[in-house]
């Protein structure tokens, strides 16, 4: 038994296929590549709900969606003024969990638009903002920007959070996911499962890496320390944010989709010219200190310089990878409850028996 289910299949999917040795995602179909950063986050929803979710039609989806910003927004403002004393995820996890199973939020196109509007409201409360209305009518992404920063993206800024909110839509059976399913197999509910899967990505194994991959660039510094600073912390036994996978074993293709990105916002301090020289270290050091575990760069990596660059801050980065994931965690919950059947593994016992009496 492998304590992290590593080779274990636990669910069929129509969704996505990950294929770690060749670093390949594919999405309903198509190669990651094909997606991200040529079509809009609500588009690449419409796909991966179809014949799963019922929508309408990518633009009634898009309405829907723009629909649920609004009438989140109208759920969580009164609570505005309870965020301050928690971290961004806790606080989003608190708004979410004021939706009602059988109110008009808890449909899934509103959900999507309700997770990115507590994401945008608990990114402002950290900062100790008020909260931006949302705009029904702009693209998810677009408004997504404009609700955390209070003025609107240009085209390029728009586009940029598009394709990581696409890249990031779904990953198979990550351990949000898994979350969201088995939570969706007890039949509690949309809401349910999408506070499980964000409970789950919480954690710094997780969601949580773009945060550190940032304290880990200000630590370096300048590319020439990338090296010894790396060597010296891999002495002391610990992990590289941003690199290495469960799945993939060679570099993770979100990476590169991600790079491509962020190169369009050149010149809006982007960090990439030292990012570039601490992945190509890393790289060696992993290489040379990790003989055989064949190490490379994760989503997280460049997902971090993305989201700066946006102008995003690094405490707000978790929350805005579940306003893209939970597109994934509702079509898998939706794919779990459809086949009716309750996610129950065993569990292998060694502790003491009780003594009986002859
Ligand atoms: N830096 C240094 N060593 C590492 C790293 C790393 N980033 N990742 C794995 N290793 C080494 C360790 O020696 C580890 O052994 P240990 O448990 O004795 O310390 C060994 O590789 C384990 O290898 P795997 O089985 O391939 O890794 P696992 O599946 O347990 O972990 C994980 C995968 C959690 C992503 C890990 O690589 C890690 O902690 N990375 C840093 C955090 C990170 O970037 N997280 C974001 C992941 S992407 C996402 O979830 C969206």
């Amino acid at each position: 038994m492998k304590g992290g289910m590593d080779d274990v299949i636990a669910a069929e999917t129509l969704l996505s296929h990950i294929d770690g040795e060749a670093g390949r995602l594919v999405i309903r179909g198509h190669d990651l590549e094909e997606l991200a950063g040529e079509m809009r986050f609500e588009d690449a929803t419409s796909l991966l709900w179809e014949g799963l979710i019922e929508t309408g039609g990518r633009d009634r989806l898009s309405s829907a969606i723009g629909g649920g910003r609004v009438r989140a927004f109208a759920r969580f403002e009164p609570f505005h003024d309870r965020l301050a004393d928690r971290t961004p995820v806790e606080a989003m996890r608190f708004l979410l969990a004021s939706i009602a199973d059988e109110s008009e939020l808890a449909a899934p196109a509103a959900l999507v638009g309700a997770t990115g509007v507590a994401a945008a409201m608990a990114i402002r409360a950290s900062q100790g903002r008020v909260p931006v209305a949302p705009d029904a009518g702009a693209g998810h992404a677009a408004d997504l920007l404009r609700m955390v920063r209070g003025h609107a993206p240009d085209d390029a800024e728009a586009g940029a959070l598009d394709a990581y909110l696409v890249t990031v839509i779904d990953h198979g059976l990550n351990a949000s996911t898994f979350a969201a399913r088995v939570v969706a197999s007890t039949r509690a509910g949309a809401v349910s499962s999408v506070i499980a899967g964000l409970c789950a990505l919480k954690g710094p194994l997780h969601g949580g890496a773009p945060g550190p991959v940032l304290d880990m660039l200000d630590a370096i510094g300048t590319a020439s320390n990338a090296e010894p600073w790396l060597n010296d912390a891999l002495g002391r036994g610990e992990r590289l944010m941003g690199f290495g996978h469960r799945v993939y074993r060679i570099r993770d293709p979100r990476a590169d989709v991600l790079k491509k990105a962020l190169g369009a916002l050149e010149g809006r301090g982007n960090r990439l010219a030292l990012a570039e020289q601490v992945e190509k270290a890393a790289l060696c050091l992993l290489a040379e200190r990790k003989i055989g575990l064949r190490l490379d760069v994760n989503v997280e990596f460049y997902t971090a310089l993305l989201l700066e660059a946006l102008g995003l801050p690094r405490s707000g980065f978790t929350p805005i990878f579940a306003a893209g994931r939970v597109s994934g965690w509702l079509a898998h919950a939706s794919e779990q409850e459809a086949s009716g059947r309750l996610i129950r593994p065993k569990s292998h016992y060694i502790g003491p028996m009780p003594e009986r009496a002859a």
